[in-house]
């Protein structure tokens, strides 16, 4: 048989050609929270809300099909790859999961991230990065000519957690001007605690900000908010702000940016949120933290209903879905 001969693969005329919905974001790469304002905030949110509905109902969809998601991570990651994976999987995608190790992928070989993204778009409609230097996100976005979804880019920034973590708040206490907002931890190197931070100054918030000195947040986001005008405090005990707070946004000891473990040691077990500490607090507030923890928030807090932490890790998955459908043209 000649290849004149050979019957086509493909019948064209009963397939449905890639539809591409023109939002703000479609093509964009997802690399800082300074991308949103708050009409792309809502607009995010009313996806997501969407994808829970969808998910709810009837587990999966098809929305995108025949797309391939690269989910490169050179750091640890439970949440983050998870629910990326499960969100491009229930909207039914597929995907190249390089998240357990790179130690398994030719970045062992020595290959740089540049020449890793430049061959992972060869194969994928999309590109999410984790990795420990700040504007490595920025650095895969300026090689790839698909869209890079910032997953961490070191102490820098994670967006995508910043969304989901104000999602939650909207979700659970149905506003987001308004409210009291307490961070706790390690707000030096906690790269949710800056994402989330600039998100709020586009809401009439307050702040404080609970921390060790040594991990105090850092001066550029500090002046961020200075600029916002927002009524902002940093303390060093959380039973100082526990009471009035809307939000308690916990948060971990970065133990793998310190370059003097003796600091860490130091300040690793700096607080713990009790029961005891949650009779001060109001009725109606939401305990948050974005995972993992370790020892920040005692396990019999769980069961108290205003603890928000794994309700927050599966909007995770709502948040990752809306954005995927976003940045690849179909929502
Ligand atoms: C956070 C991270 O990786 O920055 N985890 C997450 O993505 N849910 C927080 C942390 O590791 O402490």
């Amino acid at each position: 048989m000649t290849t004149e001969e050979l019957p086509p693969l493909f019948n064209w005329d009963e397939m449905t050609p890639k539809v591409s919905r023109n939002n703000a974001l479609a093509g964009q790469d997802i690399l800082s929270v300074d991308q949103f304002d708050r009409e792309k905030l809502s607009f995010i949110f009313s996806r997501a809300s969407e994808m829970r509905d969808m998910v709810q109902r009837v587990g999966s969809a098809d929305l995108l099909r025949g797309y391939v998601l690269a989910c490169l991570f050179y750091e640890p990651s439970t949440r983050t790859s998870s629910s990326f994976i499960a969100a491009m999987e229930r909207l039914g995608g597929g995907v190249i999961p390089i998240t357990q190790g790179v130690q398994f992928s030719s970045v062992s070989k020595g290959e740089t991230l540049a020449d890793t993204v430049r061959t992972l778009e060869q194969y994928a409609d999309a590109i999410v990065l984790r990795h420990p230097e700040v504007g490595s996100a920025r650095l895969a976005a300026d090689y790839a000519s698909v869209p890079v979804l910032n997953a961490g880019d070191g102490p820098g920034e994670h967006p995508t957690q910043a969304l989901l973590d104000l999602f939650t708040i909207r979700e659970e206490l149905g506003r987001l001007d308004g409210l009291k907002v307490a961070m706790v931890g390690d707000l030096r190197y906690g790269r949710t605690v800056q994402s989330l931070t600039k998100l709020l100054l586009h809401f009439d918030v307050s702040l404080r900000f609970v921390s060790p000195e040594i991990l105090r947040l850092p001066l550029t986001t500090m002046n961020q908010v200075i600029a916002a005008g927002v009524d902002v405090r940093e303390v060093y005990d959380v039973a100082d702000v526990i009471q009035n707070a809307d939000v308690l946004y916990v948060t971990r000891v970065q133990k793998e940016r310190f370059a003097d473990l003796t600091q860490y040691e130091e300040v690793k077990n700096y607080c713990e949120i009790t029961p005891e500490l949650m009779e001060a607090a109001k009725e109606r507030m939401v305990v948050m933290h974005p995972l993992p923890r370790v020892g920040e928030i005692h396990y019999s807090i769980d069961k108290d209903p205003r603890a928000a932490y794994f309700r927050q890790a599966q909007n995770g998955m709502y948040i990752r879905m809306a954005l995927l459908a976003a940045v690849l043209g179909r929502a």
